[in-house]
C-alpha cells in the first residue's frame, strides 16, 4: 500500500515523525507536503495530495495542518475524496468502516505524536465495511458532487 502524506508549514515536524513511522513498518510513503517552515497555504498542499489518490498514484492519503480543519475542508473539495478530521483513533476506524473514508486529517497543533501515530495505523489498517447502507450513503455524496 502507497501513502501520500501533506502538510502545512505548522505540521512539518509531525509530517517527518509520521513518515519515519510508517516507513518503519515497511509502508512506502511519497511526501506531497511542505518541508520548510516558510508559510505554505492548507488548500496547496490538500490539492497536491488529493490528485494523487485521484490518479492512483497513492492509496490513501494523510493531510495535516494547524489544527487538521482547513486541510480536511479543502480535501473534501475534490471529487472522489472523502477526508475526515479527527482527534482520536474511533473516528479513524469508523471513517474507514462506514465512509470509505480516504484521506484522515488531523492538527499539529492540536496531538501529540503518539497520538497521531495511533490515529494514522487505524486509519491505515482498518477496511471498508462494504456494507450495502454505507455503499447507498456514499454513492449519495457521489451524487451530490455530480450535481453540483
Ligand atoms: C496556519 O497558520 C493555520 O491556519 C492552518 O495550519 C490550519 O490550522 C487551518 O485550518
Amino acid at each position: 500500500m502507497r501513502i501520500g502524506i501533506s502538510n502545512d508549514h505548522s505540521a512539518v515536524e509531525l509530517k517527518n515523525s509520521i513518515v519515519k513511522h510508517l516507513q518503519d513498518k515497511g509502508y512506502e510513503v511519497v511526501n506531497f507536503g511542505t518541508d520548510s517552515n516558510e508559510p505554505f497555504d492548507y488548500p496547496e498542499a490538500a490539492s497536491v495530495l488529493c490528485k494523487a489518490i485521484q490518479n492512483s498514484r497513492v492509496d490513501l492519503g494523510i493531510a495535516i495542518c494547524g489544527t487538521g480543519v482547513g486541510i480536511s475542508i479543502a480535501c473534501n473539495k475534490h471529487k472522489g475524496i472523502r477526508a475526515c478530521c479527527c482527534s482520536e483513533a474511533t473516528s479513524a476506524r469508523l471513517t474507514r468502516e462506514h465512509n470509505n473514508a480516504n484521506v484522515i486529517c488531523f492538527g499539529a497543533r492540536i496531538i501529540s505524536n503518539e497520538l497521531a501515530y495511533d490515529i494514522v495505523d487505524t486509519f491505515i489498517n482498518t477496511p471498508f465495511s462494504n456494507g450495502e447502507r454505507h455503499i447507498r450513503r456514499i454513492n449519495k455524496i457521489s451524487e451530490i458532487e455530480n450535481n453540483e
